[in-house]
């Protein structure tokens, strides 16, 4: 009998020491990946660049929509999520968007202000809401950041304020059933495969971090 006791206690023993062996095998590797992703996402910060050149591929929609999902995912003044994106991947109505964006500057001004982008990305956000621009700007650089995590290039494009401002923007604003008095534009983010270099970041400014330690 003594001998049986002692011989599940032996087992209790192995099978706790071989479960608290997994369990921290477990534990180091998740640490492993968190600090694997905590690196990536740094690097992303520090890489990512404005590409002003694109070839007319269009980007597979399921990665279109996890970047508008990272947006969706930015922070929000007393999370009222304000932001909204219109998602353009129509050629017609991307080269409508181009073409009142190159309007902003004046007549006969037909450069493409979108370089040549296959995709837009129009962010807006609801002025009734006290941080809809801060709210709205963060989406943005969500979008731009998440476009270089998934190996394409963005850029912010300005002016969409001026855009759907135009009868021309807010009748592309209702056809969504979008309101658009309340709706003013914040940045678009145009995207796509960059075409020829990458471009380097320019060198930060002296004095961009004040210390109170
Ligand atoms: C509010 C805002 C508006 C911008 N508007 C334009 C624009 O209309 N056209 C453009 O080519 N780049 C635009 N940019 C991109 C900046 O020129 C770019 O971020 C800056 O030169 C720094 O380069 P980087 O993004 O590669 O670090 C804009 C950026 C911001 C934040």
């Amino acid at each position: 009998m003594k001998k049986l006791s002692f011989l599940m206690f032996v087992a209790v023993a192995v099978l706790m020491a071989s479960c608290c062996g997994e369990k921290c095998a477990n534990k180091a590797a998740d640490e492993n990946k968190n600090e694997t992703a905590m690196n990536t996402t740094m690097n992303d910060l520090l890489t990512r660049r404005s590409v002003r050149s694109y070839t007319d591929e269009v980007p597979p929609m399921e990665v279109i929509e996890e970047i508008c999902k990272a947006g969706t995912y930015a922070p929000t003044g007393m999370n009222k999520q304000s932001p909204i994106i219109v998602a353009v991947t129509n050629r017609e109505v991307r080269d409508r968007l181009s073409k009142l964006n190159g309007a902003v500057f004046g007549p006969g001004n037909d450069r493409d202000p979108f370089y040549g982008a296959p995709v837009v990305l129009v962010v807006l956000a609801d002025t009734t809401v006290f941080t809809w621009k801060e709210d709205g700007s963060l989406v943005m650089g969500n979008l731009l950041n998440a476009c270089h995590a998934k190996g394409l290039g963005s850029c912010w494009i300005h002016r969409a304020k001026e855009v759907f401002e135009t009868e021309e923007g807010k009748a592309i604003l209702r056809d969504l059933g979008i309101d658009d008095t309340k709706y003013v534009g914040i940045g678009n983010c145009i995207l796509g495969y960059t075409a020829g270099d990458y471009p380097e970041a320019r060198p930060r400014k002296e004095n961009y971090v004040y210390w109170i330690k």
